[in-house]
């Protein structure tokens, strides 16, 4: 597919009729063979924000130019604060006033905001219309535009309103990292170490002896921990694509971290920051319960403070802090009748979904905020 590209790995989503790859590389967004193969139509749509567009629009549009007769696209307002229906609604604004049809490709060209709400809205568009992402943050290529979960905030909760819609491809271009802003690049990271604790140990001690490569955004580091973060997330979507059971088990850290992102306001902390602090509190629940040992929550805390990422959740009521926390919690999707539900470490490398006494979440919330 792709002669230019030297380095070019493929990792497949198995899911029958719904099955499709991830392309990770250097150079991709510009070579017009990355986007060969796709559903025939006459118009694309590029759904981008107003940050990425000047950066990487003009190099897509090249590349999807003997692919499509028109190439239309949409600038949304950056940001987690944006994922909203009114933001939303600037794309079906596009593809109506632009004429397409259900055949049109959507290509969302942008980090997990984009990714989820070109996914949200290429679901629901003429009830269906075909999509790629085109992720461009660490975070969105190790994570979010893999799996087809879609979705815009609540007010009241994070990712309420969505479908579960598998894209076309996945390209993850190495390259457009090198513009990320360094906090951003942390934020991807959490997603990175959260595989390690879940499903794979020798990935974690990977990620612990290589943490300053992938800090330093070295090519070979990124590929690798691109590649192995999309095997595992491969694997586990492969099972359960619609998240009855084992899926779960890619939220952990979420649980608390969805907390903290409704609690201060969507946009305050970054995604990837809430993940990264929520595996910590998480992983002191984990031990509490007995299920791991204390000296890997240290080491998963040193190795999230190495990340550049938080280590202590921020206090979003004086007064009740972790009755706070737990109001949040208790509108987690995993939520089941009033119960809420973590994710935890159940020994090295394993996860299960479970409740946790409120006495003791209570006391792990205390301890771990600041
Ligand atoms: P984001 O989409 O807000 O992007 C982060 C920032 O980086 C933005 O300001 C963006 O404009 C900018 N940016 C993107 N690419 C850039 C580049 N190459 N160079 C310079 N700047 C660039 O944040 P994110 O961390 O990518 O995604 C977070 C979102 O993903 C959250 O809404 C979260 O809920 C969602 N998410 C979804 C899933 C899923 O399975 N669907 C999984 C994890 C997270
Ligand atoms: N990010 C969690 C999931 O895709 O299931």
């Amino acid at each position: 597919m792709n002669t230019l590209n030297k380095h070019l790995e493929t990792v497949r989503i198995n899911l029958a009729d719904r099955s499709y790859d991830i392309l990770i590389g250097e150079n991709l967004l510009g070579q017009s063979g990355t986007f060969g193969q796709l559903p025939q139509a006459a118009a694309a749509l590029i759904v981008t924000n107003t940050t990425i567009s000047p950066l990487y629009e003009a190099t897509l549009r090249q590349a999807l130019s003997g692919h499509y007769k028109q190439i239309h696209s949409v600038h949304l307002p950056d940001g987690e604060a944006h994922k909203d229906w009114v933001t939303l609604n600037l794309i079906f604004d596009t593809l109506l006033g632009r004429a397409c049809d259900r055949k049109t490709v959507l290509f969302a060209l942008g980090g997990g905001v984009v990714g989820d709400m070109a996914g949200f809205a290429a679901a629901s568009f003429m009830r269906g219309v075909p999509f790629v992402q085109v992720p461009t943050t660490l975070l969105a290529q190790v994570d979010s535009s893999v799996g087809g979960k879609t979705a815009i905030n609540h007010p009241m909760g994070k990712n309420m309103i969505g479908a579960f819609y598998q894209p076309q491809r996945v390209v993850c271009d190495l390259g457009v990292l090198k513009t990320l802003p360094a906090r951003e690049l942390s934020a991807g990271l959490a997603e990175i170490i959260k595989y390690g604790p879940i499903a794979d140990m020798a990935f974690f001690d990977w990620i612990d002896a290589n943490m300053d490569a992938l800090k330093a955004c070295d090519t070979q580091a990124m590929a690798h921990a691109v590649k192995r973060s999309c095997e595992i997330k491969a694997f586990v979507v492969g099972q359960d694509e619609r998240e009855s059971g084992l899926r779960a088990i890619l939220n952990f850290g979420h649980t608390f971290g969805h907390a903290i992102e409704a609690g201060l306001g969507f946009g305050q902390w970054l995604h990837g920051e809430a993940v990264g602090c929520g595996m910590v509190m998480a992983a002191n629940l984990s031990a509490d319960m007995g299920l791991i040992d204390l000296a890997f929550v240290k080491r998963l805390t040193d190795l999230i403070e190495r990340a550049g990422l938080p280590i202590k959740g921020p206090v979003l009521n004086a007064q009740d802090n972790a009755g706070q926390y737990l109001a949040h919690m208790l509108h987690d999707k995993k939520s089941v009748a009033g119960d809420i539900q973590f994710v935890l470490m159940d020994g090295l490398g394993k996860a299960r979904v479970s409740a946790a006494p409120e006495a003791m979440v209570r006391a792990v919330i205390d301890r771990c905020c600041a």
